[in-house]
């Protein structure tokens, strides 16, 4: 959701904060905001992306070494210049940048207003700084202290860093929930809502854990203190991760290039896991539990967006080979809804970003009840990886495009070594149908190479369609969550309508849609139902639909049959997904394109959605 960046140091703030919002826009982009400390608070806000904040601010004054900058994603209060962050207090003296709600603010704002506060904004955050400022006025205290008081009143979520007009040489930061970094350089500090604005200036960075308290001073260690008053020894690890990652390296948008990227994250999700020639798989976090998992009466995946289309795809992998009883879950609704989970239950959470607040409610949920949890998630010591008993990391690399691609392929890569993995142990596949998919895994990075060569008849596919106000995605088995995902992509970034259905249950509904107008991109490879997914496209036909045919290389019968057909490599119909979102991404992608969207910032959404 919002993007948070501050730098205390002996640089200039401005230019690195800026840069960092850039990097952060992805998270949230309706307006965004600076305060800089040189003796006095010079507070800069606009609506809109950071570039109308560049703007708005190239004439004004912009020296200081201090400063904190945001990126919204409105929750309280609609974006526009007064809502967007920082804020102050009511004596202008503390500034404040906030991701996440405060639950209870309704509250905390009347019982601030009986004491004489007046509010200018609709926001939730304002109250924050309001009530931080009430208690060090109050208590007589430090204001780390008062900060600490302040949120054991607190209901929600947050990740905050406060700016004192009477202290330049120091900022305070606080995390529930939603994260927080802090870099450690060499006399500066910087902190952000994630590690992209700090890798160019140091590898050094603390995560901070759930109700921690900051203290950032110059020439001093970072201190921490939790919101019970226990001091903790900061933990400063090395980031992994490096600059290139995250800059677009030639291509004009982050989801081309992560959709290009994929070859080499799916060979970075099996790399030290599978060994090519004896066909072992290791993922350490099975072998810590092994005896969970191969004594699991179920597994209950619970994910949101793309991640919930993947423990889709992980749920017919696991059932078909691993023999073990799976099911999938909304993040958002098993959380709500007193699930029935059993001690021996494994509760995979799976999150490209590790951050979504519905998905690490509904684990810590599962955890209550005493069930094995284990997270697939690409973000190195996210908040979901840390709250998890075992997991895998996806090693994908930073995504940044708001429309998952890499990390699909990625989880499904995973998803794939995890069922292979358990089948083996629990001798529910024969060897030799288990060291053909082996052999056919391996050959996934350059089976996705070639599906990427149909980017320029995809592209002259979406001239064709960019102008469609519907689109029917259909898919059966394997590639029946692969329909949904080619949907969700399409929606999410070119705002076109678009559903993605069983193929079969077309009939039940979805049909009386269809006309000479009506787009359908079937997804008709070669291998498990083919047939059945052949006659759901005569239907289709006969009622003068367009068909887009999604087919395995040199397939004629479909070809025969419809409007135009994009080809495929051809691989087992348990790594399909793999192959056959490719060329959905791409449609979406370039459909986008031409209808002039953002592809990497599509309206109203965001990478990491730490709001439920
Ligand atoms: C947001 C993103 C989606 C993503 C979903 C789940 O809606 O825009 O791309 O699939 O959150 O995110 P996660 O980080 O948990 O995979």
């Amino acid at each position: 959701m919002c993007g948070i960046v501050a730098y205390i140091g002996k640089e200039e703030a401005f230019p690195i904060i800026l840069k960092g919002l850039k990097r952060l826009e992805y998270r949230g982009y309706d307006s965004s905001g600076v305060a800089l400390l040189n003796g006095d608070i010079k507070l800069y806000k606009k609506q809109g992306k950071v570039s109308v904040l560049e703007e708005y601010t190239a004439a004004k004054s912009r020296e200081a070494k201090v400063g904190i900058g945001h990126t919204r994603w409105a929750t309280h209060g609609a974006p526009n210049d007064i809502n967007a962050h920082p804020h102050l207090s009511g004596d202008g003296n503390l500034a404040i940048i906030h991701n996440g709600i405060i639950e209870n603010y309704d509250a905390l704002k009347k019982e601030l207003i009986s004491r004489g506060h007046k509010f200018i904004s609709d926001t939730d955050t304002e109250v924050l700084i309001h009530l931080i400022e009430d208690v060090y006025r109050n208590a007589s205290v430090g204001l780390d202290e008062a900060v600490r008081l302040a949120l054991g009143e607190v209901i929600g979520a947050y990740a905050i860093v406060i700016l004192d007009k009477k202290n330049p040489n120091r900022l305070i930061a606080a995390k529930n929930s939603s994260p927080l970094v802090i870099g450690v350089g060499e006399d500066e500090f910087f902190i952000a809502s994630d590690a992209t604005p700090i890798i160019e200036y140091t590898k050094n960075v603390v995560y901070l854990d759930d109700e921690e308290i900051a203290t950032i001073e110059l020439g001093e260690d970072v201190k921490i203190n939790t919101i019970k008053n226990q001091s903790i020894t900061p933990y400063i690890q090395e980031l992994e991760m490096n600059l290139e990652a995250i800059e677009k390296g030639g291509y004009d948008h982050f989801m081309l290039k992560e959709i290009y990227e994929q070859p080499q994250s799916i060979k970075n999700s099996m790399l030290g896991r599978l060994k090519m020639k004896s066909g072992k798989i290791t993922l350490s976090g099975i072998e810590e539990f092994e005896s969970k998992f191969l004594n699991a009466k179920r597994i209950v995946f619970v994910a949101c967006g793309t991640s919930w289309h993947s423990a889709l795809v992980g749920e017919y992998m696991i059932e078909e080979v691993a023999r073990i009883p799976v099911e999938v879950e909304y993040a958002s609704e098993f959380r709500y809804r007193n699930p029935i989970i059993n001690e021996d239950d494994i509760v995979i959470a799976i999150s490209q970003s590790g951050e979504t607040a519905d998905t690490l409610a509904a684990l810590e949920i599962a955890k209550k009840k005493g069930a094995t949890i284990y997270g697939i998630c690409n973000v190195v010591g996210s908040s979901i990886a840390r709250a998890t008993d075992a997991g895998s990391y996806t090693h994908a690399g930073p995504e940044i495009g708001v429309a998952s691609t890499k990390a699909f392929t990625a989880q499904i890569t995973i998803l794939a070594l995890m069922a292979l993995t358990l089948a083996k142990k629990k001798g529910t596949v024969n060897k030799t149908y288990y060291q053909s998919l082996i052999n056919q895994l391996i050959e996934i990075p350059k089976l996705v190479e070639k599906a990427l060569k149909t980017d320029d008849q995809i592209k002259y596919l979406s001239e064709m369609f960019k102008d469609a106000h519907n689109f029917l995605y259909l898919g059966r088995g394997f590639n029946f969550p692969v329909a949904l995902e080619g949907a969700l992509k399409l929606k999410e970034i070119s705002y076109i309508h678009a559903e993605g259905y069983p193929a079969a249950e077309m009939k039940h509904g979805p049909i009386a849609l269809i006309d000479e107008n009506m787009p359908v991109v079937a997804i008709a490879t070669r291998k498990g139902s083919y047939q059945k997914v052949v006659s759901n496209i005569q239907e289709v036909k006969a009622r003068n639909g367009k068909v887009i045919g999604i087919v395995t290389e040199g397939d004629q019968t479909v070809k025969e049959m419809v409007d135009f057909v994009v080809e495929i490599p051809e691989t087992d119909e348990f790594f399909d997904p793999l192959i056959t979102v490719i060329p959905l991404q791409l449609l979406a992608y370039h459909i986008a394109v031409l209808r002039a969207c953002n592809v990497d910032q599509p309206r109203n959404l965001a990478k990491s959605v730490t709001v439920e």
